[in-house]
C-alpha cells in the first residue's frame, strides 16, 4: 500500500513539544521510505535516545513493523518512530510510505526457526493478518495484499546464520506473486 503524507506548514501558536506524528510502531511487515521533502523522522534506538533519519536520494529506509516483529518472535523488533515538528515552522512536509502487507492467509505466527533462534519459547501470539486491526485494508478483495520479493537478508543475530525473507514467509504460490 503507497501512502502520501502531507504534513502542513505548522503555525506560530502550536504548542511547545507537540508532533507532527506520535510516537508509534507500523503495523505491517516492513515500511519503504524513499527521500521526503524535509526532515523530520525519527526513530527511538534501543537506547532510547531519538534518532534523526534522513534517506538520500539514492537510499531507501526500511523499517520494521509489527507483523515481522511477531514471525520472528521479537528477533526484529518493531520500529518506534515519530515525526518533529519543522525547525522554520512554514515548511511543509511530504513523504510517501509504501507499506508492505501480506496476504490476508499468511499466517503471522512466529515461525518455530525463529522461535528457536529467540530462546524457545513463543514470545507473541498465534494469529494470522485478519486478526489485527487494520490489516483487512490490505485483505480486502477490492485491494488485494501484496507479496513483495525482495533480496533482503534480514539476520544480523548470527552472522554465519543469515536470515532471508524465505525464513518468514511461506513459500509464495504462483498466485501470490504481484
Ligand atoms: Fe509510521
Amino acid at each position: 500500500m503507497l501512502r502520501l503524507a502531507h504534513y502542513p506548514p505548522v503555525p506560530a501558536s502550536i504548542a511547545v513539544g507537540s508532533l507532527r506524528a506520535a510516537p508509534h510502531e507500523d503495523i505491517n511487515l516492513i515500511t519503504l521510505l524513499c527521500e521526503a521533502t524535509a526532515p523530520g523522522l525519527e526513530i527511538l534506538t534501543q537506547e532510547g535516545q531519538w534518532l534523526p533519519i534522513e534517506a538520500s536520494p539514492d537510499q531507501i529506509v526500511v523499517d520494521t513493523g509489527d507483523m515481522l516483529q511477531n514471525l520472528t518472535n521479537g528477533l526484529f523488533k518493531s520500529t518506534t518512530h515519530r515525526v518533529v515538528n519543522p525547525v522554520r515552522g512554514n515548511q511543509r512536509r511530504l513523504s510517501m510510505p509504501f507499506f508492505v502487507h501480506p496476504r490476508p492467509e499468511v499466517d503471522l505466527s512466529p515461525r518455530p526457526a525463529l522461535i528457536e533462534r529467540t530462546g524457545g519459547q513463543a514470545r507473541f501470539p498465534r494469529h494470522d493478518s485478519r486478526s489485527i486491526p487494520g490489516a483487512a485494508v490490505a485483505g480486502n478483495s477490492d485491494c488485494p495484499g501484496l507479496r513483495v520479493e525482495i533480496p533482503l537478508c534480514l539476520g544480523d543475530s548470527n552472522p554465519n546464520q543469515p536470515l532471508t525473507v524465505d525464513d518468514v514467509l511461506p513459500p509464495p504460490s504462483q498466485d501470490m506473486v504481484a
